[in-house]
């Protein structure tokens, strides 16, 4: 089942859209014109992501201020568990994701 989030054409760099999706809280960020999907909740203490800093592909959670590759999901300067990545789909003029 197809599941959609946003428009396309609102996806530019500098996006964020929180989204709750069965529960689960979801944060679309648009990176170097990418869309990228989470879990908005950081694997460190769980802290919500959307608040967080972007330092090009790195986002900086705004809780106790450990950074995370956006493309491995890895925490950069502390030993912590990786970001939860979500596959997009597209399906039409909307980006979502398939359940
Ligand atoms: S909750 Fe995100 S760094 Fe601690």
């Amino acid at each position: 089942m197809f599941i959609a989030l946003e428009r396309l054409i609102n996806l530019q760099d500098g996006y964020r859209g929180t989204f709750q999706v069965q529960g689960r809280q979801l944060l679309l960020i648009v990176v170097d014109q990418q869309a990228i999907l989470l879990e908005n909740r950081c694997p460190h203490r769980g802290a919500p992501l959307h608040n967080g800093t972007l330092e090009g592909r790195v986002l900086r959670c705004s809780r106790h201020g450990i950074a995370f590759d956006l493309d491995s999901g890895r925490a950069l300067d502390a030993a912590c568990s990786p970001l939860l990545r979500l596959t997009l789909t597209y399906d039409g003029d909307r980006v979502g994701l398939d359940l």
